[in-house]
């Protein structure tokens, strides 16, 4: 929650030094920008659910934004708003989270099931004190991942709930069997379990989760986790509420002192870091208008990724070394002051270019770090912080955000390839600097070797060299995402003022050199 976490320091960037996206080298004036891919040594799987969303019952990112419920005049199904699910369909969405955050800490799921009019109360006392009126519970949820064709990650209440709730809520959705629960699953409508792909016991238990100590939480975390049965079939990965930002603290002691026992999994920590264009919570940023002082603050901060991430899996190195547990981003974007006008605990906020940027530096980070980061989710899905889509009412956008997830849809399930960047220049600003490319390659499903580019700098285009180590390129061919104005974006009225274009670029004199415009995203296929 966001008055407990602590600002950031103005951490040192170190060179962003990719094993499997890029290794920057110094610059050395007037060298063209090269960089060069090893499709001989394949890395490790970039595992699609490194694209993984999340969906809390936050503002109108659940009700509204996706769910409206059978009845209502916008064409849903089941409930939920066909053109958003259509929209996010095209994205490959391939794992959603639910139900918060923070929200998971209060959620009681029996409050979720059964008829809908009969559904209590309660107040969303995280989130803008509004009624939350239980419409979308278990069965609900996983319509939704049907009709996207995605998996689950069900968030389970560890804050306020009990062993035995959490249990009986996962013997509720995978029990195949003849028990009481799994009966009332079968009267509610489900015959088959349900396939819970990850299950999280608690949320940020350092802070809205419960104020604890990782001490207190590790033995919370065995107690709880004990007692999460499933057929073997559809037991979930069981996934260990972690740190956030600098503190690596409770990765390393959750890593050292958790271990797997007969009756008890444990597949997985969290890791939580959003980026704020000043690194201050209480005056964060505006999500348009800023200045390129907040252009490049932002990726600088959003580059702190790569030393986050790193820190962490040197912890797990020691601790986990046959890689077992898995280091999982399950909350990370951009968190801008609120938009003036709306709701301050809705946490809605405009995307615009900018955040097209900081997702593709994200991806291109997290694929460089694919041996261990097996699973990431983006706050949020619909119109809650760093958004795919914003709805008003029947209408509905795309963010530049969307068009990012969807141009790097080869890229799910591909296979890193080593990759490194010579003579990348510095983009400056001021007195801060942050390397101007930056890239990741893979040899996707579909056999192809794709690559993505990202040009930091607002002000000028890049032209970069490309080379794959015995092989002759021929052409590039994919799309591109930039705009004129730093903030650009899409609105209501306007829904289409940012969205990809298409990349093409062929050899001459068998030199592939592609001209990356400023501030864009580049993904094409090398051929
Ligand atoms: O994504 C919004 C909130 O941020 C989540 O509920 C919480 O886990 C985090 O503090």
């Amino acid at each position: 929650m966001k008055t407990l976490k602590t600002s950031f320091k103005a951490g040192v960037f170190s060179a962003v030094v990719f094993a499997f996206a890029a290794i920057a080298i110094p610059v050395s004036a007037g060298n063209q920008v090269s960089i060069s891919i090893d499709a001989k040594k394949p890395g490790p799987v970039i595992n699609k659910n490194i694209y993984g969303q999340f969906a809390e019952h936050l503002g109108t990112g659940v009700y509204e934004g996706m769910w409206v419920g059978p009845d209502s005049p916008i064409p849903n199904t089941k409930g939920w708003r066909n053109d958003v699910i259509g929209a996010l369909k095209k994205m490959h969405v391939p794992l959603v989270r639910w139900p918060g955050g923070c929200f998971a800490d209060e959620y009681h799921w029996r409050d979720g099931i059964g008829a809908r009019e009969s559904r209590p109360v309660k107040m969303n006392t995280n989130w803008g004190n509004v009624e939350e009126r239980n419409a979308v519970g278990t069965h609900e949820f996983f319509d939704l991942v049907d009709l996207l064709g995605a998996d689950a990650y069900v968030n389970g209440n560890l804050g306020s709930g009990t062993p035995q709730e959490m249990a009986e809520w996962l013997e509720y959705m995978t029990g195949d069997g003849k028990s009481t629960l799994a009966e009332l699953r079968r009267k509610n409508g489900r015959d088959k379990p349900f396939n819970v792909a990850f299950f999280g016991v608690g949320n940020e238990a350092w802070g809205c989760g419960g104020n604890m100590k990782v001490e207190h939480y590790t033995s919370l975390f065995n107690q709880y986790a004990s007692f999460l049965k499933a057929p073997k079939a559809y037991m979930p990965k069981i996934i260990a509420s972690g740190g956030h930002d600098d503190d690596t603290t409770w990765t390393d002691y959750l890593t050292k002192n958790i271990h797997e026992q007969w009756n008890m999994r444990f597949d997985g920590v969290s890791f939580h870091y959003y980026t704020l264009p000043t690194g201050v919570w209480e005056k964060k940023g505006m999500a348009l208008g800023f200045g390129e002082d907040q252009w490049i603050s932002t990726l600088k901060n959003t580059l702190r990724m790569d030393s986050l991430i790193k820190n962490n899996v040197a912890k797990m190195e020691v601790n986990d070394p046959k890689n077992k547990i898995s280091f999982n981003v399950d909350e990370w974007g951009t968190w801008y002051d609120v938009e003036v006008g709306t709701n301050p605990g809705f946490l809605y906020q405009q995307n615009s270019l900018r955040d097209a940027l900081v997702a593709a530096l994200n991806f291109n980070i997290f694929h460089a770090h694919a041996a261990r980061v097996r699973m990431t989710n983006i706050a949020q899905m619909v119109n809650v912080l760093q958004a795919m889509i914003l709805t008003d009412k029947d209408k509905m956008l795309l963010t530049p955000t969307y068009h990012a997830f969807e141009m790097y849809v080869p890229f799910q399930n591909a296979t890193a390839l080593p990759l490194t960047i010579a003579n990348n220049p510095e983009y400056s600003f001021a007195k801060t600097s942050i390397p101007e490319v930056s890239a990741s390659a893979a040899r996707a499903l579909d056999g192809k070797l794709y690559l993505s580019l990202v040009n930091t700098n607002p002000n000028k285009s890049v032209d970069v060299d490309i080379d794959v180590a015995g092989e002759k390129l021929k052409t590039a061919k994919g799309r591109v995402l930039t705009a004129k104005a730093m903030d650009a974006h899409n609105t209501f009225a306007q829904p289409q003022s940012v969205q990809p274009g298409s990349f093409n670029a062929s050899a001459k004199a068998g030199k592939l050199t592609l001209s990356i415009p400023a501030k864009a995203v580049v993904v094409v296929a090398l051929e």
